[in-house]
Order: C-alpha cells, then sequence, then structure tokens
C-alpha cells in the first residue's frame, strides 16, 4: 500500500506516486499533445535500399502537391552546412542522405504541409532514382580486406571504427598459458531496440521576431539537446529554449538528436512558424538508435577448484552506418570493461572493435549504463558454462569467485574501484527465498523422468551514475549533476534538476529527498524537469544515473538550504547558532527542548525577518560531481519449464534481489524491478532485429519485433539487501537499470541448464520456441 505524500520524514517510505493521477487519468502533456497556431506538420521520406548511390532527387510533384508548404534535401541542407551532424559518440551522420544511401529506412528528404496527411501523401511523389550498391551487412565480412567501404566521407578507407582495450594483455596470457582449466565461448547479443511507447518526436518553434527558437521534444537529456542544436545550428545557445514534457518512455532511445529534429528546426527557420514531427512505430525502430547487436568470444582460465585466475574477452560491435552510441567520450564501448563483473580474477584483457555495416546508426545505452547488459551477460553465462565443464553447482561456483565483502572498495583489473557490496548475503538470500536446494532435487526427479527443467543463476554487478565528471563527458561537458531548490515563505518547495524523467518517479522521490532534508513532506516539494530556461545544467536521465548523480545533488542543496535556515532559525530562538540543533523535523535548542522552529517558520522568516545583514530569500544550487560511480548488484534465479511438444518455454519462478544501497521508496524500485525484468525476459524470448542479405530490415514494428503482454509476462518476485555507497550523499546506488542488466542470463542459464542432458552448453538470444524445439528434435526427443 502506497503512503500519504504527507508523511514527514519520507525516505525510505513508499509514498505514493505524485505523478500517477496525472498519468493514469490520461492528462499527462505528451510531444503529440501540443498543438500551436499555424502548426504545420512534417513527414520524413526514406531509402528503401540499404546501400544505393542517389543520382538525382525530384521534388517538383510533391512540392506541387495540396497543401505542401517545403520540400528539403540533403542538398538543400549542404548549402546550410547542415547535411551532417556531429554524433554522441564523436561521429558525424547524415541529417538528410548526401550522395548515398548507407542503410534502409535512412532519411533523403522531408516535406512540410498543412496536414500530417498532406505530408505523407507528398513523400509518394518525390522521385529518387536510386543505383544500388553492393551491401555489407555482417560485421566480420565488413573487416575483410576486400569489402566495400561504407563511409566514403571517411579519411581511414576501412569499416573498421576503433580498437579499444582495457584490462593487463600480458599477465593474463601468461595466467592462461598455465591454467588447468580453460573454456571459451561465443556469445551473441543480438541487435534490440528500447522502442518505447511513444516514439520520438518534436515541434520546433522559431520566432523570427525574436529570434528565438522553443523547441519541444521528447528528451532525456534536454541541456545536452539544446547545446547539440545550438553547435549545429548555429543559433545562439540562450536563444534556443528546449522543453522536453512528458516522456512515454525513453530507455535510451531518446538521448541522441535525431535527423528528424534537424530538419523540423530548419523548416520553422525557413517557414517562420511551428512545425511538428512525429514518428511512426516503424520509423522508430528502423531508424533510431538501436541497443546491443555485440559478437562476443570470452574465455576464462581457472583451477580445477573452480578458483577463476583470468578473462579474456574480444567482441566486435556492430555499429551500423554511424557510429551513434551516446556513450562517454572517452569509452567508445561504454562501460564494458566491467566484464569481470562480481569475480575476484587476478587479471584480465578486453578488446572491442567498432565496425560500419549497412544497417541503422546506434548503439545506444538500453537500459543500461553503457554496455553493461552485454558485459553482465557474457559473464554470467560464461561462469555457467565453467560450472558445467566443472560439474559444480553454478551457484557453488559463485561463491568460491565473489569478491568478499571485506575487500571493498574493491579494485578490479580494468581499473574500475566497485564502492561497496555484499553478493554473498544477496546470492545467499535468493537460494533461500526461491528454495534452490529443493528445486534442485525436484529438477533430478523430473530428469529421471525425461522432463526438461532449468534453474539459471545470475549474479550482477552494475556500474552507474556517470560523472565523475574527471573521467566521464559527453562531447566535452562533464558528466555532473543538478539541483536548485527554492524555499518559498509559505514553506513551500519548487525544486528544479538537470536531469529527465521518462516514468521512474522522479517527482516523488527527489520530493522525498528534499523533503527528508528539509523536514517537509513530499507534498511540499514540487518537482520540475525538462525545461532548459528554468532548470540549472545537467546531463540528464540514463543509465541510472539520476539518483547516483542529481539525487547527490538534491540532498546536498537541501543541506545547503539548511545551512542558511540554521542562521536564520538562530535569529527567531535568540541564541547562538551553535547552540541550535537540527533534529530531523525541525531546529531546537541544545538543553532546551521545548524551544524549536520548524522549516517552515524559518522560511518565511527568511522573507519577512532575516538577521541584519543577512540576504533574504531562501534558495539554493548545487551542482554535484560525484568522486565514484556507484555498484548496484543482484542475484537473480529463473526457474523454467520447457514444453517437449511446442519448445515453449515457460517462466514458472522469477526471484530477483537487488542491492540498489539505501532505498528512497521501495515501491517505487519495486516497480522499476518489476520493469526492467520485462524487458529482460523480452530480450531473452522474443526480440530481435535481424536484416537480410540485402540489408532489409526483418523486424520493422511490433508485428515482428515482440513486446510482451500483460500475458505472456512471468510473475516476478523480489526482495532486497541493502550495502550502502559509501560516497553517495544519502547512500543510494542507481536501480533502474540492473533488472534489464542482470535478468537477460537468467533466462538463458535456466534454458541451458534444461536442457544440458542433451549436452546443450549454450542458446544464443531471443530463445524462439522453434530454437527450443530443434534442439529436442535433433536429440530425438518427440513427445
Ligand atoms: O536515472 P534513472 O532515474 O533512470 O534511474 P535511477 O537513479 O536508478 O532511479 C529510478 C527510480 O528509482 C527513481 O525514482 C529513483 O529515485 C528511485 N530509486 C530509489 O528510490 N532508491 C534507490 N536507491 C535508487 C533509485
Amino acid at each position: 500500500m502506497a503512503l500519504q505524500q504527507t508523511e514527514l520524514r519520507p525516505m525510505g517510505k513508499s509514498i505514493g506516486r505524485k505523478e500517477d493521477p496525472r498519468l493514469i487519468r490520461g492528462k499527462g502533456r505528451y510531444i503529440d499533445d501540443i498543438m500551436l497556431p499555424n502548426m504545420l506538420y512534417m513527414c520524413v521520406l526514406r531509402s528503401p535500399y540499404a546501400h544505393a548511390r542517389i543520382r538525382r532527387i525530384d521534388a517538383s510533384a510533391a512540392l506541387a502537391a495540396p497543401g505542401v508548404k517545403l520540400v528539403i534535401t540533403g542538398e538543400d541542407l549542404a548549402g546550410m552546412n547542415l547535411a551532417w551532424m556531429p554524433t554522441m559518440a564523436g561521429d558525424t551522420q547524415m541529417v538528410l542522405a548526401t550522395g548515398k544511401v548507407l542503410f534502409q529506412y535512412q532519411e533523403v528528404a522531408a516535406v512540410v504541409a498543412e496536414t500530417r496527411a498532406q505530408a505523407e501523401d507528398a513523400l509518394q511523389l518525390i522521385e529518387v532514382d536510386y543505383e544500388p550498391l553492393p551491401v555489407v551487412v555482417d560485421p566480420f565480412k565488413a573487416l575483410e580486406p576486400d569489402a566495400p567501404i561504407l563511409r566514403e566521407d571517411k579519411e581511414k578507407k576501412s569499416n573498421h571504427i576503433f580498437h579499444w582495450e582495457a584490462g593487463d594483455r600480458e599477465q593474463t596470457e601468461a595466467l592462461f598459458r598455465d591454467a588447468p582449466v580453460i573454456v571459451k565461448q561465443d556469445v551473441r547479443f543480438p541487435r534490440v531496440h528500447p522502442s518505447p511507447l511513444e516514439p520520438c518526436g518534436c515541434v520546433a518553434d522559431y520566432n523570427s521576431a525574436t529570434g528565438r527558437l522553443t523547441f519541444y521534444v521528447t528528451s532525456q537529456a534536454p541541456h545536452a539537446h539544446r547545446t547539440v542544436l545550438a553547435m549545429v545550428s548555429g543559433l545562439p545557445e540562450h536563444q534556443i529554449h528546449v522543453i522536453s514534457p512528458d516522456v512515454g518512455g525513453g530507455f535510451g532511445n531518446k538521448v541522441p538528436v535525431y535527423p528528424g529534429y534537424v530538419c523540423a528546426i530548419v523548416a520553422s527557420l525557413k517557414l517562420g512558424v511551428p512545425v511538428k514531427w512525429i514518428e511512426t512505430r516503424t520509423e522508430n525502430i528502423t531508424s533510431t538508435n538501436f541497443a546491443r547487436d555485440y559478437h562476443m568470444t570470452a574465455e576464462i582460465a581457472a583451477r580445477e577448484d573452480g578458483r577463476v585466475l583470468a578473462l579474456r574477452v574480444k567482441t566486435v560491435a556492430d555499429h551500423g552506418a554511424f557510429d551513434a552510441a551516446a556513450d562517454p567520450s572517452k569509452f567508445p564501448a561504454g562501460l564494458f570493461s566491467i566484464v569481470t563483473g562480481s569475480y575476484d580474477f587476478r587479471s584480465a584483457f578486453v578488446e572491442v572493435d567498432g565496425v560500419y555495416t549497412n544497417k541503422a546508426p546506434g548503439g545506444v545505452a538500453y537500459r543500461c549504463s553503457f554496455r553493461v547488459t552485454e558485459a553482465s551477460y557474457l559473464i554470467e553465462r560464461v561462469m555457467d558454462v565453467l560450472a558445467r565443464r566443472l560439474q559444480m553447482d553454478p551457484a557453488e561456483l559463485r561463491l568460491r569467485n565473489f569478491i568478499r565483502k571485506d575487500q571493498f572498495p574493491y579494485h578490479s583489473p580494468t581499473g574500475w574501484v566497485y564502492d561497496s557490496g555484499d553478493y554473498e548475503k544477496t546470492l545467499n538470500l535468493a537460494l533461500q527465498r526461491i528454495g534452490y536446494a529443493e528445486l534442485r532435487k525436484e529438477q533430478a526427479e523430473k530428469r529421471a523422468r525425461g522432463e526438461f527443467m532449468g534453474i539459471g543463476i545470475s549474479t550482477f554487478t552494475e556500474i552507474v551514475g556517470a560523472g565523475p565528471g574527471h573521467t566521464f563527458d559527453i562531447m566535452g561537458i562533464k558528466m555532473f549533476d543538478s539541483a536548485q531548490i527554492r524555499v518559498h515563505p509559505t514553506g513551500k518547495v519548487i525544486a528544479r534538476l538537470g536531469v529527465r524523467h521518462q516514468g521512474q518517479g522522479h517527482e516523488t522521490t527527489f520530493a522525498q529527498i528534499i523533503a527528508e532534508e528539509l523536514g517537509l513532506s513530499a507534498d511540499d516539494v514540487l518537482i520540475e524537469e525538462g525545461d532548459t530556461d528554468t532548470a540549472p545544467y545537467g546531463l540528464g536521465t540514463y543509465a541510472s544515473r539520476s539518483t547516483p548523480t542529481a539525487g547527490g545533488a538534491a540532498a546536498l542543496c537541501g543541506r545547503r538550504i539548511r545551512e542558511k535556515a540554521r542562521k536564520i532559525a538562530a535569529h527567531l530562538l535568540e541564541v547562538g547558532e551553535d547552540d541550535v540543533i537540527w533534529d530531523g523535523l525541525a531546529f531546537t535548542v541544545k538543553g532546551l527542548p521545548g524551544r524549536s522552529v520548524s522549516m517552515k517558520d524559518v522560511a518565511f522568516a527568511a522573507y519577512t525577518n532575516v538577521p541584519e545583514g543577512m540576504e533574504p530569500g531562501l534558495e539554493a544550487t548545487y551542482y554535484y560531481d560525484p568522486p565514484n560511480l556507484t555498484f548496484p548488484n543482484g542475484a537473480y534465479i529463473a526457474v523454467v519449464d520447457i514444453d517437449k511438444g511446442t519448445g515453449a518455454v515457460k517462466v514458472r519462478r522469477f526471484m530477483a534481489v537487488d542491492d540498489c544501497g539505501n532505498v528512497i521508496n521501495p515501491m517505487i524500485v519495486e516497480g522499476q524491478v518489476h520493469g526492467g525484468l520485462t524487458e529482460g525476459f523480452a530480450i531473452a524470448f522474443m526480440q530481435d532485429i535481424p536484416y537480410d542479405a540485402d540489408g532489409n530490415c526483418l523486424a520493422p514494428n511490433w508485428m515482428d519485433y515482440l513486446v510482451p503482454t500483460s500475458l505472456d509476462t512471468p510473475h516476478w518476485e523480489t526482495d532486497r539487501t541493502v550495502t550502502p555507497s559509501p560516497h553517495h550523499p544519502i547512500g543510494a546506488k542507481g536501480v533502474g537499470e540492473s533488472p534489464n542488466v542482470g535478468s537477460p542470463a537468467a533466462f538463458v542459464n535456466a534454458v541451458v541448464d534444461a536442457l544440458s542432458p542433451l549436452g546443450v552448453e549454450h542458446i544464443d538470444m531471443p530463445i524462439f520456441p522453434w530454437k527450443v524445439w530443434s534442439i529436442l528434435r535433433e536429440h530425438g526427443i518427440d513427445e
């Protein structure tokens, strides 16, 4: 049951979500709800070819069509120096195709008309003369010396984008040379898509009289968008007002700047009226940033008793036509080097090579702290391969290799400093809650009867909360975050943050943090995010960074308010400042328990009765640059049964024990875990974006790219352990992405465990029923 928002001392309590009355009554204001006078509509023409030279574009018939006001082509943009734009990964991306197209559904032209239907109809009238070119879909083939060069705009005449490595190659090789046991496994993390319910879109509104652009956009990072748009368009940054209204899901998809945004802005600049562009579902899946698409090979060197020694990983990252990953600048493969996970490896060496292919650009951090999901899936999968080789119980192998709680802060072999954790306690709780020993007994009995039941474990370690600014930046902008608090005379608060939630409940949880610091209730605090004219600069919400960064800023900003409030309280209580004590709800006087003033009293005095010489008012801003990331972790266990007749996998039980440090709102954390597990389930069992040899996208909509309904989704059981982050102001770690990061391995490990009597060691995701059915039939299992 959710608690009232009027609760005092709200930290750690399941306060009801303040945003829900608005969102569940259909009163949210999303991008497509924005209607402005004289607004026009834009639609985008997309390439049917994955790789083709553009010989000619004839837009004359489209321009003459009813209602059409403007057609924009790549050539028009080139004339404005806007044909290409920078990506957050430091690459460049075509806004509208010039010269050639590099993936199917690439943006070729934009039509602006009085209605959306007129714009869509006019798209059909644009004649484009394409000359098809050889297509490269397979990233390994793209690296072959005779592969066609895709990016002719680049100096480097190769499809290879970057080579990146972490760890110690020599030490790792030495440990492998002498190791008694070595296991090796190729693992693919398929190309998936964040696929938020609300696709991308914007309304660009340029006012030629004031020279100001108001840009409404469904964005996870409005400040970063404003800066990029200023850099791309040449408009002064203060003349761009970015407003990100309610966001219907982001999951990483709404971090980048997309070509449609630039085209809508150009159209509004040219026409002097607002221009709206809203993607279709197909446009969202086929052209905006995909995620994952990692081809990984991992090897573990170990002793016979199961103690792991070294880890070696080689990865090919398929980025599609443009490297449009939204990774921090210094990390072309994101934080993939967290791949040693929860285990105390002596050494590790990790390499990643990025490759161009004729596919949609990316890859974005889909509910993931930049390639952590890939890393976590890989190590959790390969630990199971090792357990199987040694004929050890996978829980036992993990317990034997965990980083022990007395090893924190733990220096990982790839250079991270893990802040805190108690992995053994977390796994033991999960084992006990699910009844592991009994389940293994049941499994043995079922196996004896020829039934296929599996138990899969994943004990992941996450790395979230980028900054700190000295290591993390996006396009040079340091990855700190911010909060600004204004306490008004009646003690009511408006707080603005540099992040932008998309359903995570910040309006409640950040109100809880601030209310806790100021002795108020969450109801007293209004949280505003997403307006660059009012909110302090911040890098946005993705990669579970909001709590570690803006959450820290909110707490410290509250404490900054309290410093001034204490001075005012001393004045009101007529005592020296040193005699004033904050008891969590009010300022009291040392030794005089009856005398106190509340924050509301202080707030009123801040505007009516401040000590002589003090500046009136009660407000503060805090830019928080965290000293380190936070390292949430968890132990997930899946139990599956396989239908021998159909190959269908039923997830019978799923136990998720998460440790995200101190919890602000347990109900919201549970909701985050449910959502992320559902996405992890979908990735494991139903999602992939394949391309055929001609580069045709074979899953361009929700008929082929499956999204689980409530009927498909298993029942989730949750619990938690708490090891606070020692460096975070309220001891919290992020949580939003943990279930997406940790769960795919639990599902796959469970299915492989079920099929292990047949000698199965690995199955690549997605585990469609036909894959399991084929394995069963190959082994003569026929019901
Ligand atoms: O950056 P994002 O908001 O996606 O992720 P997060 O920082 O993991 O937070 C997701 C939601 O869970 C927010 O409303 C947080 O305030 C809440 N949360 C919490 O209540 N306790 C934690 N220890 C971590 C997050």
